[in-house]
Order: structure tokens, then C-alpha cells, then sequence
């Protein structure tokens, strides 16, 4: 038995990278998994590709794969509609949700942070805070309604917890995820309900890899090198490793652990 046996879990921004990453992870544990992304590779104001209705259909095949339901709902984290659709799934589907991984984002970079624009900005923002408490309202009525608690992990980053030059706003929404974190742990723990962020260094997903192609040309390449480097000797760590820290936090085994920011970072956060 895995330790998510008959479960359901929700997971946003699970088209690629690391939602599908926790998918496979968690259904390998026994869970059914809701998965939902914007499944739109052109999204105004992203400079790279974001995932598309093949990249959510492959997640649900490998959540299949391990004999788990899966379901796809094609959806923007940045409208309250396609949140509450998300929802509506889970409930129709499995009757239940139990875990909610708040994991869609975007990332943009600038030369400095007083250079962004509105537009870039505000879209940030919308995204990856916004987006992040849309994905919890649509959700925490039905966990609340269940009576059986449930676990929310918001994933921030280490640019949550630090300077993040370049980036401010990403680094801004990802802080604000914090905030609401531990709001929410307080409101939702009469119910049982926990509520925690993780905060990754690099990991190897199509964002990084995006990331990459336009920190040269953008910034100080000396600067990113030598400043944003881990403590532990890894330039970028696997979605696997966010995977095994989320499937520790939702799981019992973490049962009283609720309004904490855990860094899974190769001490990155611990150096800087
Ligand atoms: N990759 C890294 O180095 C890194 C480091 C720290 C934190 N993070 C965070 O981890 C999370 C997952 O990112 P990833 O590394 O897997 O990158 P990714 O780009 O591969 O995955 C992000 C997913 O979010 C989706 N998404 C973006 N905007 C959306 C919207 N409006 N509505 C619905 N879905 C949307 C994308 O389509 C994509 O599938 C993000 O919140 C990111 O900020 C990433």
C-alpha cells in the first residue's frame, strides 16, 4: 500500500517539469491525480514556450501507467472560472480532494528589477501569487466539506527567501506565497488541513533550461555564475528531488508539520 492510497490530489502547472514530476510520484503512492495547465505554448508577456495539451495528455499517460487515474483539465491559474472547473473536476471524478500542489509558474528576467514593465509584472504577479491563491480558494472548500483534513504545498523558490536580483518580481510573488502560507496554516488548521511551502534551487525543467538561454545575454554572466551558485557541488538539481521532499510533506509521516518553508536547495539558502 502506498501511503497516498485513495487519495486525490490537484496539481497545477503539472503539464511538464516538475508537476509531472510530483504526478508520477505521488500516484506512485497510490493517489489519483487532477492535473491542470494552461495548455498554451504562447502566453503574452512569457518569453519561452509554457506547456501544451500533448505535454498534460503524457502526464496523465505515465499517471496511467502506473495503473492510477488520471485526469487533465486544461486551465490558467489566473481565472477564478477555470480554478473553480478544476475543482468541480476532482469532486465529480473522485468525490474528494485531499492534497493540493500549488505548482504552476512563470519566470522572466530583466537587467534590474527597477527596468521591469507593467506588463511583465502584473503578469508575473497574476501568475505565480495570484494564480497560487486562486488554485487554494477553489480547492479548500471541499477539503474543509471531506472532514478528513488534507496537506496544500505552495511550490515558492529559494527566490522567496532572498535578494533576487534580475527577477524581483518573480522573487516578490514567490515571497508573497509565504505570507499566504502561513495565513492559510492558521485559518486551516481547525481543520485539520496543512499548509506549507517548498523553496527548490535550480531544477532541471524546461524553465531552467529557458532561464539559461537568456541569463548571458541579459545580465552579468560572471554575476549569476559566482553569486547564484549552490552550496553542495550540483548546478541544478532533478524535479525527483522536489518530488521526494513533496511526497514526505503530504504524507502522514509529516502529519504535524504545517506553516513551514522548506528549502530543498543543495544549501543554497544556507550559503547565500
Ligand atoms: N526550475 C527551477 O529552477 C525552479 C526553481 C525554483 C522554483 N521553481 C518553481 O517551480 C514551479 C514549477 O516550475 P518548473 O521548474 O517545473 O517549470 P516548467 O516551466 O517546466 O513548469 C511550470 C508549469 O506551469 C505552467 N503554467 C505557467 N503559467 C500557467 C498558468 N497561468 N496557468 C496554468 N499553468 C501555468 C506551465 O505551462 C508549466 O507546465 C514553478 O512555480 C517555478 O516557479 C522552479
Amino acid at each position: 500500500m502506498g501511503s497516498l492510497e485513495g487519495q486525490t490530489v490537484v496539481i497545477t502547472g503539472g503539464g511538464r517539469g516538475q508537476g509531472r514530476s510530483h504526478a508520477v510520484a505521488l500516484a506512485r503512492e497510490g493517489a489519483n491525480i487532477v492535473v491542470t495547465d494552461i495548455g498554451e505554448a504562447e502566453v503574452r508577456n512569457v518569453s519561452y514556450g509554457l506547456a501544451t495539451e500533448e505535454d498534460l495528455a503524457e502526464t496523465v499517460r505515465q499517471v496511467e501507467a502506473l495503473d492510477r487515474r488520471g485526469v487533465a483539465v486544461k486551465a490558467d491559474v489566473r481565472n477564478t472560472e477555470d480554478m473553480q472547473r478544476v475543482a468541480d473536476t476532482a469532486m465529480a471524478e473522485f468525490g474528494r480532494i485531499d492534497i493540493l500542489l500549488a505548482n504552476a509558474g512563470i519566470h522572466g528576467i530583466f537587467q534590474n528589477t527597477y527596468t521591469i514593465d507593467d506588463a511583465s509584472w502584473q503578469t508575473m504577479i497574476d501568475t505565480n501569487l495570484t494564480g497560487v491563491f486562486k488554485s487554494i480558494r477553489a480547492v479548500v472548500p471541499h477539503m474543509i466539506e471531506g472532514g478528513r483534513g488534507g496537506s496544500i504545498v505552495i511550490t515558492s523558490s529559494v527566490d522567496g527567501l532572498r535578494a533576487t536580483p534580475s527577477w524581483g518580481h518573480y522573487g516578490a510573488a514567490k515571497a508573497g506565497t509565504v505570507n499566504l502560507m502561513k495565513t492559510l496554516a492558521v485559518e486551516l488548521a481547525p481543520h485539520k488541513i496543512r499548509v506549507n511551502t517548498v523553496h527548490p534551487t535550480g531544477v532541471n525543467t524546461p524553465m531552467a533550461e529557458a532561464l539559461m538561454d537568456t541569463v548571458g545575454p541579459i545580465t552579468d554572466q560572471w554575476r549569476y555564475a559566482t553569486d547564484r551558485a549552490n552550496l553542495l557541488d550540483v548546478p541544478v538539481i532533478e524535479p525527483e528531488d522536489i518530488s521526494n521532499a513533496i511526497a514526505w510533506l503530504v504524507s502522514d509521516k509529516a502529519r504535524y508539520v504545517t506553516g513551514v518553508s522548506l528549502p530543498v536547495d543543495a544549501g543554497y539558502t544556507t550559503k547565500h
